[in-house]
C-alpha cells in the first residue's frame, strides 16, 4: 500500500475548512478554556463540527443526546443548529469536564438548551429509558469507544424510526482494518462497525474523514 501523504491530508482537511469552517470567536473560546484546564485535546475537528451541524439541520433534530461532552466543542455545534424551541442532553463522566463545557456553552449562548449529565453514560442512558424519556432525533455517540455498541443499544431505545445515530473515530486511520486488534478501544469501534452493518433496524455508512490523519464518522438512520 502506498504510505498516506500526512502533508496532503491535512491540507485538504484546512483547505475545506478555509472554505466552509470559517474560525469564530466562542469556538475558539471553548478550545482555549478547555487547554487551559488540561482538558485533552480531542474534540472533533472544525469540518467535523460544521459536519455534525448540517446533519442537525438536515433532519430538522429538536431533540440531540450526545454521549461524551469533553468541553463542549461538538455540544456547541450540535446546539447552535437546534430547531427553535429544541433542546440538547448531553452525557460526560467527568464532573471536571462537565464543569468546563457548562461554562462555555454559556458563554456560546446555547447553555439554555442544553441539559450535562455527570456520570457513566451507561447509568445515564438507562435512566432516560426509565423515566420515558421522549425520542431523541439525532443522536452522536463520542464518548469510550469499549461502550459504543452498549450505547448503540441503549439509544436504540430512546429512538424512533427516522433517527439518525452518529459515531465518532471509528477508523482510527486505518486501526480497525485489523481483524484482532489488541487494543480494546479498537475492538470496540470494530464491534460497533459490525453491529451496524448488520444491524436489522438501522441502514448505515462510514464517512471516512480527513484529519491530520484518516478518521471516521458512522451514520447510521432506524428504519
Ligand atoms: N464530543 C467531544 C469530545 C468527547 S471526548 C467534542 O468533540 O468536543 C470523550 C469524552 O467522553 C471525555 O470527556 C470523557 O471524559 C467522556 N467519557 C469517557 N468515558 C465515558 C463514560 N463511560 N461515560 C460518560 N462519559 C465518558
Ligand atoms: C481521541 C479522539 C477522539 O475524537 C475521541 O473521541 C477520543 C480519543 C484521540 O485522538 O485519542
Ligand atoms: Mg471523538
Amino acid at each position: 500500500m502506498e504510505p498516506l501523504n500526512e502533508q496532503l491530508v491535512e491540507r485538504i482537511d484546512r483547505y475545506i475548512e478555509h472554505l466552509f469552517t470559517p474560525a469564530d470567536a466562542a469556538l475558539t473560546q471553548d478550545l482555549k478554556e478547555a487547554d487551559a484546564a488540561g482538558l485533552p485535546p480531542i474534540q472533533v475537528s472544525p469540518n467535523q463540527g460544521k459536519l455534525l451541524y448540517l446533519l442537525v439541520k438536515i433532519v430538522g433534530a429538536k431533540r440531540i443526546l450526545e454521549i461524551g461532552t469533553l468541553g463542549g466543542y461538538s455540544t456547541t455545534w450540535l446546539a447552535r443548529a437546534l430547531a427553535p424551541g429544541g433542546i440538547l442532553v448531553t452525557l460526560e463522566r467527568e464532573a471536571k469536564h462537565a464543569e468546563i463545557a457548562r461554562r462555555n456553552l454559556e458563554r456560546a449562548g446555547v447553555g439554555g438548551a442544553v441539559d450535562i449529565r455527570v456520570g457513566p453514560a451507561s447509568e445515564s442512558l438507562q435512566d432516560l429509558i426509565r423515566k420515558g424519556a421522549e425520542p431523541f432525533d439525532l443522536v452522536f455517540l463520542d464518548a469510550d469507544k469499549v461502550g459504543y455498541v452498549e450505547y448503540l443499544e441503549l439509544s436504540l431505545q430512546l429512538s424512533r424510526p427516522g433517527t439518525l445515530i452518529l459515531a465518532d473515530n471509528v477508523i482510527r486511520n486505518g486501526l480497525v482494518l485489523d481483524e484482532h486488534p489488541d487494543d480494546a478501544t479498537d475492538r470496540g469501534v470494530r464491534a460497533y462497525n459490525q453491529a451496524i452493518a448488520r444491524h436489522p433496524r438501522l441502514e448505515s455508512l462510514i464517512l471516512p474523514i480527513v484529519r491530520k490523519r484518516i478518521d471516521g464518522m458512522a451514520i447510521s438512520v432506524i428504519r
